[in-house]
């Protein structure tokens, strides 16, 4: 059988998602779970180790697992990718693959408006480190070519759909002016999913998924990646392999299984939220709601030029504030309230008492998140089902 770059390389997403990557072992179809914490040293195992390669199969995660390598050259084809590395969270993807880049006095240029754990590390952490940290509205350009501009910045950072405002980053651009001035830019892609945006192909060097959510997409397990230049990657390994933040390899069979789905599971998703989004906007108890499908996104444009699907992510505002969000979230029989995304099943939340409890009323909202915001993750559920609960919800009101 000819490699598996070979076999799949002018495959559609759907194919990548099913078949790259995997790694059948004698004649079973599917990637073994390789359970084991060491390998044996043949020769090859110390010439590798020896000549300080990356990746020896010497040892589980921190160094080589073949069923987290299925994961990585399935997520690296999906991406575009020359190579990904898979880790135990999104958070270890994100820690990790910025300290490779950033030491003492370094600058990072980013926003506020990314996931809520991003800027608490940035602000409790990278800060403690010596590392500058430069947050600026990255969808004003002129701002960020000035933050370039003004003092040499080793990574711009972004989310191309952020959470929980649901903006979309102009990624060609970013990327274009991240070359200029000579920084790495890194872009957090984990509520586009790589079946909706291919980061990379838009000019961006490294794109970091939370595997945790869409891309596993079954609510069972926390995992990330990130994907880029296979030299880039394999300078991010050696910081893997230091601060160990490596994924296990039962972790990573579910991961493979669940991302054979992602494209069915992503269109259908999509394709609910957007008939959810249209009719949340018609409902009086609803005072306003954020979708990138919908015309009266800011970003309904550009979103068109960047995405190839809108999401499965919607947030909206609840008529009488925060109490009623509330309120209206107890009455969900259908949907679940939890903080994660991207499963099957519809979760549903609000910043205020969630992601952003620690935020004080006025800054989140001179954010955006308004009283009565509520983030909402679109599972597989019917649509009726999901109307007819929302409805039943809002009307109890
Ligand atoms: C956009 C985004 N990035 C990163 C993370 C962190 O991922 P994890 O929870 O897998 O560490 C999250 C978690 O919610 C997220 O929403």
């Amino acid at each position: 059988m000819s490699s598996d770059k070979e076999r799949f390389r002018k495959t559609k997403k759907g194919t990548r998602a099913v078949h790259s990557g995997t790694s059948p072992s004698k004649n079973s179809l599917n990637t073994p779970v390789y359970q084991s914490s060491t390998f044996f040293l043949d020769d090859n195992a110390y010439d590798m180790w020896m000549a300080g390669k990356p990746r020896a199969p010497v040892y589980s995660g921190r160094y080589y697992n073949p069923t987290n390598r299925a994961v990585e050259r399935k997520i690296a084809h999906l991406e575009g990718a020359e190579d990904a590395l898979v880790f135990s969270s999104g958070m270890a993807a994100i820690c990790t693959t910025l300290i490779n880049f950033l030491g003492q006095g370094d600058r990072l240029v980013t926003t506020r408006n990314l996931y809520g754990g991003t800027v608490g590390v940035l602000d409790q952490d990278f800060t403690r480190f010596g590392i500058d940290v430069h947050y600026i509205d990255v969808r004003d350009l002129d701002a960020v070519e000035k933050a370039l501009k003004e003092k040499e910045t080793k990574v711009l950072y972004c989310e191309t759909i952020t959470n929980p405002l649901l903006e979309v980053s102009d990624l060609p651009k970013l990327a274009a002016l991240a070359k200029k001035y000579g920084a790495t830019s890194i872009v957090d892609s984990t509520f586009a999913t790589p079946i909706s945006c291919n980061p990379i192909e838009h000019g961006f060097d490294l794109v970091i998924h939370s595997v945790t959510k869409m891309l596993n997409g079954h609510s069972d397990l926390l995992g990330g990646v990130v994907a880029g230049r296979k030299e880039t990657i394999n300078k991010i390994w050696e910081k893997l392999r230091n601060f160990g933040g490596s994924m296990d390899p039962h972790q990573a069979s579910l991961v493979e299984r669940g991302i054979k789905t992602l494209q069915i599971r992503y269109e259908r998703s999509t394709k609910t939220a957007g008939l959810l989004a249209e009719w949340l906007n018609t409902h009086p108890k609803i005072k306003r709601v954020i979708y990138p499908g919908l015309k009266t996104h800011d970003d309904y444009e550009l979103s068109k030029t960047i995405l190839s699907g809108s999401g499965n992510m919607i947030s909206f505002v609840v008529d009488g504030g925060d109490d009623e969000g509330r309120k209206m979230l107890n009455n969900l029989n259908v949907v679940s309230q939890a903080i994660s995304l991207g499963g099957v099943e519809s979760l549903i939340s609000m910043p205020y008492a969630t992601t952003h409890a620690s935020w004080t009323q006025e800054a989140r909202v001179a954010a955006g998140i308004d009283l009565g915001f509520v983030r909402f993750s679109t599972g597989l559920e019917d649509f009726e089902d999901l109307k007819n609960d929302f409805d039943n919800a809002l009307s109890l009101l």
